[in-house]
């Protein structure tokens, strides 16, 4: 077991991908905290008693429930080996239909709320890192942080800046044994995804949920789109001592999607 006797926090650990990594991290023998704003978060096809992680309440836009969540975590343990930011909101409009309210909105959760609970982490992950251990944050940018899908711009915007966070994060805390990275998912099945090939802003222009997702598959030359389980993969590993020396990085998971140029019909 890769986790064995660490302590994480997951933050949008009742989403899609915040699910995967909270199991995933159970299995691999972590003690695990699911934070999200409710017991059941993006998906409410199981009864909170069936899910994994012990759950906190945690607003990311709250620097009181950064807190809380943290006491909690130091009452229980004295340490964190393991914070992920996968905590996220998708606005699908151009900045011409994207009022104030829902810019202000995007960066409050998806970059003030990587903020607030690293902040209020980084003492207990202090506390893991001693005699030569190493503790994880991992943050969640997006292959849409490097370049842009149509009708998206106050979250490509949100997350160019998680990255450019993650780096000086990395730097500022690798001397304290803290590494920091981000992943970087491409196209994963989830609420999140769903939801932009039902949204205005997928470009769908009157084509069929089915046909639009078929068309996403094609444009990947893995042609398919990842799974949880495909980014609680990566995670485990950023988050296990293998990875010690992996830090200030953005990993991308994306099936090779930003790899090519667009293909060209000649
Ligand atoms: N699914 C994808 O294709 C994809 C691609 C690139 C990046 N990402 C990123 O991965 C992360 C996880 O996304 P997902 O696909 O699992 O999305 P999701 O919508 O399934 O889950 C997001 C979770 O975050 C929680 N959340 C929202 N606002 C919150 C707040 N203020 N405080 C605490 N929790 C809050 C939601 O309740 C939900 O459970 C996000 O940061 C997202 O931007 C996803």
């Amino acid at each position: 077991m890769r986790l064995q006797g660490k302590t994480a926090l997951v933050t949008g650990a009742r989403g899609g991908i915040g699910r995967a990594i909270v199991a995933r991290f159970e299995r691999e023998g972590a003690r695990v905290y699911a934070a999200d704003l409710t017991e059941t978060g993006s998906i409410s096809n199981a009864s909170a008693a069936e899910l994994p992680g012990n759950f906190v309440k945690l607003d990311v836009t709250s620097e009181a429930d950064a807190i809380n969540a943290m006491q909690r975590v130091r009452a229980d343990v004295g340490h964190l080996d393991i914070l992920i930011n996968a905590a996220g909101i998708e606005i699908e409009k151009t900045i011409e239909d994207t009022t104030l309210d829902e810019w202000n909105r995007s960066f409050a959760v998806n970059v003030t709320g990587t903020f607030l609970t690293s902040k209020h982490a980084l003492p207990l992950m202090r506390a893991a890192a001693q005699n030569g251990a190493t503790a994880s944050l991992i943050n969640f940018g997006s292959y849409d942080g490097f370049i842009a899908d149509p009708g998206l711009a106050a979250y490509c915007a949100t997350k160019g800046a998680v990255h450019a966070l993650t780096r000086a994060m990395a730097c500022d805390h690798g001397p304290e044994g803290i590494r920091v990275n981000a992943i970087c998912p491409g196209y994963i099945d989830t609420p999140m995804l769903q939801s932009f090939f039902t949204g205005d802003g997928s470009g769908g222009g009157g084509k069929s949920i089915d046909d639009l997702q078929q068309a996403v598959r094609d444009v990947h030359p893995m042609r398919s789109y990842g799974t949880p389980d495909d980014i609680a993969n990566l995670v485990t590993w950023l988050a296990s001592d293998e990875a010690r020396y992996a830090s200030g990085q953005l990993w991308i998971l994306d099936g090779g999607l930003s790899a090519q140029v667009q293909q060209m019909k000649l």
